[in-house]
């Protein structure tokens, strides 16, 4: 039998991305963002995303079969991102995929948008190997999960409890002045800087975070810590330099990020790490990842950027997965959920 002609949708944050995989093979990937829209508030607005989905999902999901070179009728089935995600947004995909469904008579599967990035994977290339850690790092989410299947376990070693790790650049950005989004320009204001000039707090690593915080991340702390050192400078007329404000910065995320997930590697005895989310783009954390993963004999896999944010080939490539394994289809019953586990 030939695999499985999948499109998905995902429209969980400001990206309307439409995918189209045939098993593990990826024949679309079209993004349409609405980042532009939401640039001059600092933040993603969630009433903006959900109007900006509205507009762009019909013309995303044109071009994406045109790029694939199939008709509607073609596709063996349609899936979505359920959830989690922003309410409104995650409400505007799953609507459309309802409908498209029905309409063309296929079956349709909810998807846990986590899950989804790390089944980017599949569409890499190389064959995946779990068990396998997987780092998901964005604006959106900092989470650390421990893949034994990727179908049937995912678990959630642990996660922000404050602010998501690309939110913590953004902030800091504009503590600084930069634009949003931040991390791209944090990232370029650190290239000249001095990572060791301040040394700002790891969150949630001192020997008492560990029984109960061990992989679980705060970068609110850390915020806090860089807008007083600035106040501070500022109070006592030192000039500051942004570049090593921002390199100090920068690596006390990349360091607490890559130890954590190291450290799970180890603890699970899992010699395998992924890495996902738009945070991934950062210079530094591949850095520092790549060369702390090969002292200490671990794995690490990085799938092209416009697999790692968000995108709706993911979403596409885990349902392919779930038809391969034999799972059935959603019933329509399923709604949005947005905080969906
Ligand atoms: O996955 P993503 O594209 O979108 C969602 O979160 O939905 O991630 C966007 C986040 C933003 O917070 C952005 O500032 C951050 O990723 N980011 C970076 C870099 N490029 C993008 N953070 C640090 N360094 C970068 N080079
Ligand atoms: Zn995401």
């Amino acid at each position: 039998a030939t695999e499985p002609l999948v499109l998905g949708i995902e429209t969980s944050c400001d990206e309307t991305g439409i995918g189209i995989v045939r098993g593990r093979t990826l024949l679309s990937n079209t993004i349409a963002s609405s980042m532009d829209e939401h640039a001059r508030y600092g933040g993603v607005v969630p009433e903006v995303a959900a109007r900006a989905h509205l507009e762009a999902l019909q013309p995303a999901i044109e071009a994406a079969v045109a790029e694939a070179g199939i008709g509607l009728d073609d596709l063996d089935a349609v899936a979505v991102t359920s959830g989690p995600g922003l309410a409104g947004a995650l409400m505007v995909g799953v609507g459309a995929a309802k409908a498209l469904a029905v309409s063309l008579d296929k079956p349709l599967y909810a998807v846990n948008h986590l899950v989804g990035h790390i089944a980017a994977d599949i569409l890499a290339g190389d064959e995946v190997e779990y068990p396998t850690v997987a780092l998901l790092v964005s604006g959106g989410h900092t989470s650390l999960l421990l893949v034994r299947d990727l179908v049937s376990d995912v678990e959630l070693l642990g996660e922000t409890v404050d602010d998501a790790a690309g939110e913590a650049f953004d902030k800091i950005a504009r503590i600084l002045g930069l634009p949003y989004p931040g991390g791209p320009e944090i990232d370029r204001a650190a290239a000249t800087g001095d990572p060791t000039a301040i040394r700002f707090p790891r969150g949630l690593s001192r020997a008492s975070d560990m029984a109960e915080h061990r992989y679980d991340f705060s970068f609110s702390g850390l915020k806090t810590a860089v807008a007083r050192w600035i106040e501070q400078a500022e109070a006592a007329g030192t000039p500051i330099d942004t570049a090593d404000v921002a390199a100090s910065f920068r690596e006390a995320v990349v360091d607490v990020l890559v130890t954590k997930a190291l450290d799970a590697c180890d603890r699970f005895g899992v010699p395998r790490l992924l890495l996902g989310g738009g945070v991934i783009a950062n210079r530094r954390l591949r850095e520092v990842a790549l060369a702390r993963a090969a002292e200490a004999g671990v794995a690490v896999r990085i799938p092209p950027l416009s697999l790692c944010t968000d995108n709706g080939a993911m979403i596409a490539a885990l349902a392919a997965q779930l038809m391969a394994t034999g799972h059935a289809p959603s019933t329509l019953a399923f709604g949005a959920d947005s905080t969906l586990p």
